[in-house]
C-alpha cells in the first residue's frame, strides 16, 4: 500500500502529470479560450464523445492520476492517433465535463451512486410492450470518460467463438478473436492477484493479459463473505470453474478482476489515455449537434465530412469545428445513431417526416439494437454479514472511508465472482427441447437470416447464454428495508433474440432519441430469464451462500409456478447496461452501417468507434470491447485503411 507522501512530492507529481497529459478546456467555462484554440489550430481529426478520465478525489489520498479526461472508446482512439506524432492534430468534443474529484466515480465501492446524477444522461426507454409497458431507466455516462466513469468496473472479454462470428458478419478476419486479441491486450495493464480478506485465490492465465496499457486491471483486497459464498455455491451445484474470463474460453465461474488502479484502489477508466497523449486537445461541455459535409461528393460518390457543429452545454451559440481528415463518432450506442440521423444519414422514412433531407440512404442506422436484459433476485442477509447497505449509517461510512484511505476495506471492492452458463448448465432435457421451439426462426421473425444464423452458430459452439453475478448491496426492484443488509443475485441474458432500435423523433439535436430495446420480444428471452431466476433461488439455498442468507426478499415466496416466474420477469426486467448494434459492422445489403474499417457506408471519412458497431452480442461486460475497438480503430486509421 502507498505510504503517505510529503505534500511537496505530491505537488511535483501533480505538475508532471499535468505537463504530460492532454489539454482539457471546457466550453461552458471559457468559450473564448475554446474559440481561440479552434481558430489557432487546424485539426485533422475530430472525435465526438470522450469517455474516460480521473483525478484525485477529496476522499482519497491524492496521487497517481491527476488529470481529468473523456469517454471510453473516444478517448482511447483520440489518444492513440495523437500519440503517433506530435504533428497530428486531434480534437475531442465531449458533452459532459471532467469527473475529477467525484468520489462516486473514483471509489470502487461507490460505483452506482452516480447513476441519475449530473454525470449521467439518465435516459429512459420507450414503454416496453412485453414488460408491463414500463419505461426503463437507461444510464449512460455524460462525463469525460463516458460510461467507463459510471460502470461497475468489471473486466471480462467475449468468448472466442463470439468474436469469430462477429468477424464473419463483418466479412473480415481482422475482427476475429485471434486478430483482435492484441488490441484487447494493448489497452490493459494487468496485475496478478494478491491476497484478499476471504483468502480465496483467483485463477488467471497470465498470457491472456496485457501489461503495458493505460487501463489498470487488478483484484480488490476485500472480498465479501457473500461473494465467496456465491462462488462456492455455484461450484457445489456443478458449475465449472473458469480459469480466466479474458482467455476466450469463458464458460464457468471465476473471480474476475476489475478496472482498478492497485496503487490507490481508484477507478481506472478511459481518462487514463489522456496521459499518453500530451498533444491531444479535449473540449468538454460541448454537445455536437451535427456533422457538416462538403457541398459535393468525392469521385467515388461518397459524401465528405468537413467537421461538426456543437453547442456549449446550456448555451445556444452554435460553434463550427473543422477537421481536414476525418470525423470519428464515439458517442456510444445511443447517440452515435442519433448524430448520424441528425446529419442526414439513415432511413428516409425516419428522416423525411422530420424535415431532414437524406444525404446517405442507410436504413441500418439505429436498427439491430441488442442489450443484455437482466433480472435480480434479492436476499436478506443475516445480521452481521457485511454489505454496502451498512454504509447508510454515517458512522460505518466514516470508518469505511478511513479504511479506504489506507487502501483496504469494503470500499475497495467491485463485482467479483461472475458465472457464464451454457444452456445445459441450468436447463434439463425437456427444457432444452423447449428452447429449440421457442428459439426457432419461425418464432423469431424479427431476426434476419443472417442474425438468426449467427445465434445458431453460437449455440452450436456451446458459448455461454446466461451470466450470473452477485451484488453486495440491495440492487432490487423496489425499496430496501431500513437497517437491512442484502445480497442481490442477477441473471443477465447474453444472447437475447429480441431486436430493438434507437431513432430520433425530432430534428432538435438536444432532444433525446427514442430508445426501444424491445425487451422480451422473443418468448425465448422470457423463458430463459425466468429459468435463471429460479436457478438463482437454488443458488441462495445452497451452502455456503445459504449460511449467510436469512430469507428471500424478491421475488419472494409468492412466486412459484412457471407462469408466476414469467410474469414477474416481465414486471422487473431491466438493463445490464450493455447496449450494442445500432451502427452494425456488416454488409450494407444486410443492414450494415459501417465497413470493417469502421467507415460509415456512403461517406468518405466518417468512422464510428464505439459499441454501436458490434453486430451481434457477446457474453461479456463490454468496456474491454470498447477499448479493443478503439485500439484497432487507431491502428486502421494510422495505417491508412
Ligand atoms: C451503469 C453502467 C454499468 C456498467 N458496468 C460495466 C462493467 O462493470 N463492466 C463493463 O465492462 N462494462 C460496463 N458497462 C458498459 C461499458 O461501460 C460501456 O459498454 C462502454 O463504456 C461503452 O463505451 P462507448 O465508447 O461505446 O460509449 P460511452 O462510454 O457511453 O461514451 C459515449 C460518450 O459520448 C458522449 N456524447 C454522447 N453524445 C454526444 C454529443 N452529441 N456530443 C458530445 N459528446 C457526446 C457521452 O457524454 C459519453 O462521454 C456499464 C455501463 C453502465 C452505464
Ligand atoms: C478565457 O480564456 C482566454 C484566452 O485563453 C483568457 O485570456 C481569459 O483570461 C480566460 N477568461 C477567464 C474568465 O478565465
Ligand atoms: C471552418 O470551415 C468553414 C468552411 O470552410 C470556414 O468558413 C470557417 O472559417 C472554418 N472555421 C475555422 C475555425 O477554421
Ligand atoms: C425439467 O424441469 C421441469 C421444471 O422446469 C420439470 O417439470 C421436469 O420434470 C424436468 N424434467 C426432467 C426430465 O427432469
Ligand atoms: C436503524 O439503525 C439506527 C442506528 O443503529 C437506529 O437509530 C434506527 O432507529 C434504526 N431504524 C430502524 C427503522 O430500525
Amino acid at each position: 500500500m502507498r505510504a503517505p507522501l510529503p505534500s511537496l512530492l505530491l505537488a511535483l507529481l501533480s505538475i508532471s502529470a499535468t505537463l504530460g497529459s492532454a489539454r482539457v478546456l471546457d466550453a461552458t467555462v471559457n468559450l473564448t479560450a475554446v474559440l481561440d484554440t479552434l481558430s489557432a489550430t487546424s485539426f485533422e481529426y475530430i472525435v465526438v464523445g470522450g469517455g474516460n478520465g480521473a483525478s484525485p478525489s477529496r476522499l482519497r489520498p491524492a496521487g497517481s492520476r491527476l488529470t481529468p479526461s473523456l469517454h471510453a472508446a473516444g478517448l482511447a482512439v483520440a489518444a492513440r492517433i495523437s500519440q503517433s506524432s506530435p504533428s497530428r492534430k486531434v480534437l475531442v468534443l465531449e458533452a459532459g465535463q471532467s469527473g475529477a474529484g467525484n468520489p462516486g466515480i473514483d471509489i470502487p465501492g461507490l460505483a452506482g451512486t452516480t447513476l441519475g446524477t449530473a454525470v449521467d444522461w439518465s435516459f429512459f426507454t420507450a414503454p416496453q410492450e412485453q414488460a408491463g409497458t414500463r419505461s426503463i431507466f437507461w444510464p449512460r455516462g455524460k462525463v469525460l470518460g463516458g460510461s467507463s466513469a459510471l460502470n461497475f468496473l468489471v473486466s471480462t472479454r467475449p468468448n472466442a467463438a463470439e468474436q469469430d462470428v462477429w468477424a464473419s458478419l463483418a466479412g473480415s478476419s481482422a475482427w476475429s478473436w485471434q486478430n483482435l486479441l492484441p488490441f484487447y491486450k494493448k489497452a490493459e495493464h494487468f496485475f496478478a492477484p494478491g491476497t484478499n480478506t476471504e483468502n480465496e485465490v483467483p485463477t488467471f492465465t497470465a498470457s491472456a493479459h496485457g501489461t503495458t496499457g493505460p487501463i489498470d486491471v487488478s483484484y480488490p483486497p476485500y472480498l465479501a463473505p457473500s461473494f465467496r459464498g456465491f462462488f462456492q455455491s455455484l461450484r457445489a451445484l456443478g458449475v465449472p470453474a473458469a480459469q480466466d474470463l479474458h482467455s476466450g474460453n469463458n464458460v464457468g465461474v471465476n473471480y474476475a478482476p476489475s478496472t482498478i488502479d492497485p496503487s490507490d484502489r481508484s477507478r481506472s477508466y478511459s481518462v487514463e489515455y489522456l496521459q499518453v497523449a500530451p498533444n491531444l486537445v479535449v473540449v468538454t461541455g460541448a454537445q455536437v449537434t451535427k456533422i457538416n459535409f462538403a457541398g459535393t461528393k468525392d469521385t467515388a460518390g461518397d459524401v465528405v465530412a468537413r467537421g461538426v457543429t456543437f453547442v456549449p452545454v446550456g448555451g445556444d451559440q452554435k460553434v463550427v469545428a473543422n477537421a481536414s481528415r476525418e470525423v470519428i463518432l464515439s458517442a456510444g450506442t445511443v447517440q452515435t445513431p442519433q448524430l448520424l440521423e441528425l446529419s442526414g444519414i439513415g432511413d428516409p422514412a425516419i428522416l423525411n417526416p422530420l424535415g431532414i433531407s437524406t444525404l446517405v440512404n442507410l436504413p441500418g442506422v439505429g436498427a439491430n439494437l441488442q442489450d443484455h436484459p437482466a433480472i435480480v433476485d434479492v436476499f436478506r442477509l443475516k445480521p452481521g454479514v457485511p454489505s454496502l447497505d451498512q454504509l447508510q449509517d454515517p458512522v460505518v461510512l466514516a470508518a469505511a472511508l478511513a479504511d479506504y484511505a489506507q487502501g483496504r476495506g469494503i470500499l475497495t471492492e467491485a463485482l467479483f465472482p461472475l458465472a457464464y452458463l451454457r444452456l445445459s448448465d441450468f436447463l434439463n432435457a425437456s427444457e432444452l427441447a423447449q428452447v429449440e421451439t421457442l428459439g426457432s426462426q419461425a418464432n423469431n421473425p424479427q431476426l434476419s437470416a443472417q442474425q438468426y444464423g449467427a445465434s445458431q452458430t453460437l449455440w452450436s459452439k456451446n458459448v455461454p447464454v446466461m451470466e450470473l453475478l452477485s451484488v453486495n448491496v440491495y440492487f432490487g426492484n423496489g425499496e430496501a428495508e431500513p437497517n437491512q443488509s442484502y445480497v442481490s443475485l442477477a441473471a443477465c441474458l447474453q444472447h437475447s433474440l429480441s431486436r430493438g432500435s434507437i431513432h430520433i423523433t425530432s430534428s432538435d439535436p438536444l432532444a433525446p432519441p427514442a430508445i426501444d430495446p424491445n425487451y422480451l420480444q422473443s418468448q425465448l428471452d422470457t423463458f430463459l430469464l425466468a429459468k435463471a431466476g429460479q436457478y438463482l433461488r437454488r443458488v441462495a439455498t445452497q451452502s455456503p451462500l445459504a449460511d449467510f442468507v436469512e430469507s428471500e426478499a424478491e421475488p419472494g415466496p409468492a412466486v412459484q409456478s412457471e407462469q408466476q416466474w414469467e410474469d414477474w420477469t416481465r414486471s422487473v426486467v431491466r438493463t445490464e447496461y450493455h447496449p450494442i448494434g445500432t451502427a452494425s459492422m456488416t454488409a450494407r445489403a444486410n443492414g450494415g452501417v459501417v465497413a470493417p474499417n469502421l467507415k460509415v457506408y456512403g461517406t468518405a471519412n466518417v468512422r464510428v468507434v464505439d459499441m454501436s458497431v458490434v453486430p451481434v452480442h457477446v457474453s461479456s461486460h463490454t468496456q474491454t470491447v470498447a477499448y479493443a475497438i478503439a485500439e484497432k480503430a487507431a491502428s486502421l486509421i494510422l495505417s491508412g485503411a
